[in-house]
């Protein structure tokens, strides 16, 4: 119904500079913005709020189809509500991002959360940030990127990030572990695993900048006509 309102997919492994490249991007074109890891770490947040077994995925799916959230754009942030309770922090937690790994390895979470992540493509477009934006979600997309990065440069990246944030004594190798672990669940699962689409561009970050990513990106777009040549 959609097909004629263009996406930009954007997959890759956590700390790929996904998210930073995606509102990049979305600012870029005007675009609007899907976070798509959000909503399973909405659903792992519920999970957690609501006591609920993880291991147990019918009940998991259960919290995932009554999920009522709500991502209210405001100048500084997007802020994110469960319930109607702002959550925005608290989905970024390390312990709702490792939940979050778990309930999406659930196929019926993923095709519970499949229909809400397709009403994200409104005009003028949609920038879609996750995992299988360009295999499973928006197989149709006419710009897939696949962006990675070595694990440790990725581990280096979180740290910087978490220091520069305040926290005191970050352990890196626990970092880089917890990396390693998230990739190897998130690529080797049975449903929608972490793999580029065959029409995918790969673009490795370990030696580049936000702003070469984010140039290479937008050069992409404008030589396959989504973008008038003339927008930055
Ligand atoms: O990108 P993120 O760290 O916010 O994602 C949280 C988790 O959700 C991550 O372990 C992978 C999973 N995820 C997924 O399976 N499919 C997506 N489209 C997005 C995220």
């Amino acid at each position: 119904m959609n097909q004629h309102i263009p996406v930009i997919t954007v997959d890759g492994p956590s700390g790929s500079g996904k998210g930073t490249i995606c509102k990049l991007l979305a600012e870029a074109t005007g675009y609007s913005l899907l976070d798509s890891g959000a909503l399973y770490r909405l659903t792992a947040l519920a999970c957690i709020k609501a006591g609920v077994n993880t291991a147990d995925e019918s009940q998991v799916t259960q919290q995932a189809q009554q999920l009522q959230i709500e991502f209210k754009v405001t100048p500084a942030q997007v802020l994110v509500l469960l319930a109607g309770q702002d959550v925005t922090q608290a989905i970024r937690e390390e312990v709702v991002g490792m939940t979050a790994s778990t309930v999406a390895a659930y196929p019926a979470v993923r095709e519970a959360l499949l229909q809400r992540q397709r009403n994200f493509q409104q005009a003028p477009g949609l920038v879609a940030d996750g995992r299988d934006m360009g295999t499973v979600v928006f197989p149709a997309a006419p710009l897939k990127i696949f962006l990675t990065a070595s694990a440790e440069e990725r581990a280096r990246r979180r740290v910087k990030q978490l220091e520069e944030a305040g926290v005191k004594g970050v352990n890196s190798e626990k970092i880089l572990q917890d990396i390693q672990a998230r990739d190897e669940r998130d690529q080797n699962r049975s449903a929608a695993p972490l793999i580029p689409a065959a029409d995918a561009l790969v673009l490795d970050s370990t030696q580049m900048s936000i702003t070469e990513v984010h140039n290479s990106i937008m050069a992409e777009a404008k030589s396959r006509k989504l973008l008038a040549a003339g927008e930055n």
